[in-house]
């Protein structure tokens, strides 16, 4: 499974890239707003950092202005996927990316029909949210377990699930155990990924019983 992380923070990003466990970066407008910086500079910047899928989302709404925008963002770097909102216009944009190589992240789904519209329109990732199904008394995993189910039987679908709008760490074991490709998940809850307090308190206890041998492994002989 790949873990991309969900912030436009070039220093959150810098430090996990350092763990060797990124394998991408999304970013959206809400953000970069967020961020304070200059879009296509961040953009640069963070693929430069993360060789994989950067995710930047265009600010148009409509066909030929979100064309133009993708195209824009696409020159950045050869790893930017052009993000664009599951509407028909958005939609006709993937397709027209798609077919000259560009890679396609389709944010904002909300239903397994349109998982399959994306599909069919060759985009690269479809990135169902999760917490927001969540919010309004959905059960967002179902959705991610019907557009998983439902991609395995068209293998001519080459669209990967990125599960978005991740909450928590059971979010993210169950897009695992239902066979999400990637999941993109917030800083905080990445570093959530790493804790259990038996791990905290076993690893106190080794660290007690070594300093009782007296011993150091560096200076052993
Ligand atoms: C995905 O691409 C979005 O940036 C993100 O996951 C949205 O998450 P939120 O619902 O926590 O804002």
């Amino acid at each position: 499974m790949k873990f991309f992380v969900d912030t436009a923070d070039i220093a959150e990003i810098k430090d996990l890239a350092a763990t060797g466990l990124l394998d991408g970066v999304t970013t959206n407008p809400s953000l970069v707003a967020a961020s304070g910086k200059n879009f296509l500079k961040l953009i640069e910047e963070v693929c430069h950092v993360v060789k994989g899928p950067v995710s930047a989302e265009v600010a148009a709404t409509d066909y030929a202005t979100m064309l133009k925008e993708g195209q824009k963002l696409a020159k950045i770097a050869k790893n930017v996927a052009v993000k664009v909102p599951l509407t028909p216009d958005g939609l006709k944009v993937c397709k027209a990316l798609s077919d000259n190589g560009t890679m396609v992240n389709v944010t904002l789904c909300f239903s397994a029909a349109q998982a399959i519209l994306a599909a069919k329109a060759g985009a690269a990732f479809i990135s169902p949210f999760v917490g927001r199904l969540d919010d309004v008394g959905q059960d967002g995993m179902v959705l991610i377990r019907d557009i998983v189910q439902i991609y395995k039987a068209y293998p001519a679908f080459k669209t990967e699930v990125l599960v978005a709008s991740v909450r928590h760490p059971i979010h993210l074991v169950e897009a695992a155990k239902m066979g999400a490709h990637v999941a993109t998940i917030p800083p905080k809850v990445i570093r959530q990924l790493y804790s259990h307090p038996l791990t905290d308190k076993g690893l106190a206890a080794f660290v007690a019983d070594w300093q009782k041998t007296g011993q150091t492994i560096l200076d052993a002989a």
